[in-house]
């Protein structure tokens, strides 16, 4: 049957969420209910508190979207649900309702990659604008708080065929940005922060050389004989990775030297104490060495990502870029793009902001060239914490 109408469940990690996406191509009703302010007092997302938040929420979520949409639980074609990567207990909230779900309105079931489901987001934006003239390989970055991941990613017969070619060798990036926004006292989720104060700091001021954003095993593609091959007698290909842990152990070393700690607690306490915190008050208890590091932060962040990426388009020859996954949502990620992907003749593509950041259409949208070839999940199927998303070029 083809135009179906399928509904989309994501709880991998602090946000339940549910999507009627039609055809892959119309997002008919998508609804986000995020767990932020739950997690906010902690830092960070606490694996426990999120499986609690998603069974509170799943049910009315789910209802909403539906209700959205102008559908029933019986007039959906199938069910599609996130099977990992992410925190077991949070996936499995979602995995165990899409199951009895399915089961009971006798419908198909669809397990979804997260990662898969990011760069569906931007194929499925692109439909819906009416582009139907995307070129192929994409080399799709996947850029979030769980994931730095570069995929070269093509339609094949009848499935989609992903390839890795790079991730981070240790933090991702949108975690980098959630660790130093701690570290300084401006609270969490760090990236969005981080992206509307950066622009009143100045970007030079702290000088993070690319060796702290290098991988100590990282292999110097420049440096490999092309011609090598692997154990499977394969040419290897060239790997670009990633590595986040080192700038963030750098922004720690500028804190302490130039004392920055009175001023980062007096800062957390301030923010602690404001039920929800604007730009105006981040920037009231913000001083200028604090303004420089984190825009000189972003900077090296940004500079690095963009290297790397367009780096391995060329090394690929690839036709299309995307870039999506929360950290997509960064603004000086997107001019940058823009900027130097265009001065190379390479097309890049964003989704929306709304849909860069964790969402249910994703899944329903990666969902639909499964149903139409009738790849459904096994009954027995479970969440997949670390689960992989295609084959890897070469193994680490
Ligand atoms: O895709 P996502 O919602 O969840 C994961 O799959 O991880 O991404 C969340 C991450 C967080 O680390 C958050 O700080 C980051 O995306 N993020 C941003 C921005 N908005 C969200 N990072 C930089 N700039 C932003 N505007
Ligand atoms: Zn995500």
């Amino acid at each position: 049957m083809a135009g179906a109408y399928i509904l989309g469940i994501e709880s991998s990690c602090d946000e339940t969420a549910a999507s009627v996406v039609y055809a892959g191509g119309k997002v008919v009703s998508n609804v986000v209910f995020s767990q932020i302010a739950a997690h906010q007092p902690y830092g960070g997302v606490v694996p426990e508190l999120a499986s609690r938040e998603h069974l509170k929420a799943i049910v009315p979520v789910v209802r909403k979207a539906l209700a959205d949409a102008g559908h029933t639980y019986q007039s959906i074609d199938a069910v599609a649900v996130t099977q990992g990567p992410g925190l077991a207990g949070a996936l499995l909230v979602g995995i165990g309702y899409a199951k009895a779900l399915a089961f009971a309105l006798d419908k198909p079931l669809i397990a979804v990659n997260h990662i898969e489901g990011h760069i569906h987001a931007v194929l499925l934006e692109e439909r819906q604008k009416n582009n139907h003239e995307m070129n192929f390989p994409i080399l799709a970055l996947v850029v979030s708080g769980g994931h730095t991941h570069l995929y070269l990613a093509e339609p094949r017969e009848k499935h989609w065929s992903y390839r890795s070619i790079g991730h981070t060798r240790d933090d991702a990036a949108g975690e980098a940005f959630d660790k130093v926004a701690k570290l300084l006292g401006l609270g969490y989720p760090g990236g969005p922060i981080i992206d509307k104060l950066s622009t009143h700091g100045d970007p030079g001021a702290v000088n993070f050389p690319p060796s702290q954003l290098k991988h100590r095993d990282r292999r110097d593609i420049k440096k490999r004989d092309v011609k090598a091959r692997d154990t499977s007698g394969r040419p290897e290909e060239p790997r670009f990775d990633f590595s986040y842990s080192g700038i963030k152990t750098a922004v720690l070393r500028y804190v302490e030297v130039h004392d920055m700690r009175a001023s980062i607690e007096a800062r957390r306490n301030a923010i602690a104490l404001i039920e929800k915190p604007k730009l105006e008050d981040y920037l009231l208890h913000s001083d200028r060495k604090t303004l420089n590091l984190v825009a000189s932060f972003q900077r090296a962040v940004v500079g690095d990502l963009v290297t790397k990426t367009l780096a391995a388009a060329r090394a690929c020859n690839v036709a299309t870029l995307f870039v999506t996954g929360g950290v997509a949502a960064n603004n000086e990620l997107r001019q940058r793009f823009e900027h130097d992907a265009a001065m190379e003749g390479l097309p890049v593509y964003f989704p929306s902001r709304p849909l860069s950041t964790d969402n249910a259409a994703m899944i329903a949208a990666a969902a639909y060239p499964k149903f139409l070839a009738g790849d459904f999940a096994a009954v027995d199927f479970s969440a997949e914490a670390g689960m992989v998303l295609g084959e890897a070029a070469i193994s680490n």
